[in-house]
């Protein structure tokens, strides 16, 4: 990992660290609107779709997605490298584990049919971390599910290239602080990570608010092909 990389990953851990617990408010109080109004229930629909028995949630923050899907029957482990998080997903109840992404690959999972990332691959390295970690903790033929921001939406001014680029909180609370700088990828970017590590793109969904023409979020599925 470059030296410039590392002190970026670095900066989205401390920010997480920083703000474990207005986000856990900001979660737990359904103050993200655009969360309530489209993306939450797209990533319900799209993993109650494919119906896992069991189930890893990458990068789990205070386990809301944990707690939805275990009242279907879906065995759930959350993971995340922030402990306040991990303890407050852990208050509520369920199995949640403090780890890094750059450690996925080196630590005893039980291999699962669908892993989830919602809104959760932010680094360049962490981010490539998790998809070489996928054969460890996915059974062949299992489904990883990404939704992060959809790409020509969260380009902006910017061009339209894979690269670092600058945090903000801008429509949250004064109470968030130290904004994470987030890696930016093209959508053939995130298309060439999936078929990189062995996946085959099943699903593309592209959740749209009724009120605009624009994609809100972007949802990959891929499933994990033998070899
Ligand atoms: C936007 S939050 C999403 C949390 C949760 N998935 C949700 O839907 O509410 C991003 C989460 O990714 C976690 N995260 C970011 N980089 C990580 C890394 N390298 N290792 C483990 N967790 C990480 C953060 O701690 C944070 O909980």
């Amino acid at each position: 990992m470059s030296l410039a990389d590392a002190h970026q990953e670095q900066a989205i851990l401390s920010s997480w660290q920083v703000n474990a617990a207005p986000w856990t408010d900001a979660v737990r109080q359904r103050q993200i609107a655009s969360r309530e109004r489209l993306t939450n229930a797209a990533i319900i629909e799209t993993l109650l779709a494919i119906k896992p028995d069991a189930l890893l949630d990458i990068g789990c923050g205070e386990g809301w997605l944990c707690r939805a899907l275990s009242a279907h029957n879906i065995a759930c482990t959350g993971v995340d490298a922030i402990d306040d998080l991990v303890q407050q997903a852990r208050a509520r109840g369920g199995r949640y584990l403090r780890l890094d992404y750059h450690d996925l690959a080196h630590v005893p999972l039980q291999p699962v049919d669908c892993a989830v990332c919602n809104f959760s691959l932010i680094g360049k390295t962490s981010t490539e971390a998790v998809f070489a970690a996928a054969s460890h903790f996915l059974k062949t033929g299992g489904r990883l599910v990404v939704q992060t921001l959809h790409p020509v939406t969260a380009c902006g001014e910017h061009p339209y290239e894979d690269g670092w680029r600058e945090g903000s909180w801008q429509g949250f609370s004064e109470r968030f602080q130290q904004a994470a700088p987030w890696y930016f990828r093209t959508l053939p970017s995130w298309q060439s990570l999936f078929a990189e590590h062995g996946f085959s793109l099943e699903q593309q969904r592209e959740p749209t608010p009724d009120d605009s023409d624009l994609p809100q979020s972007l949802i990959l599925v891929g499933k994990l092909t033998p070899g």
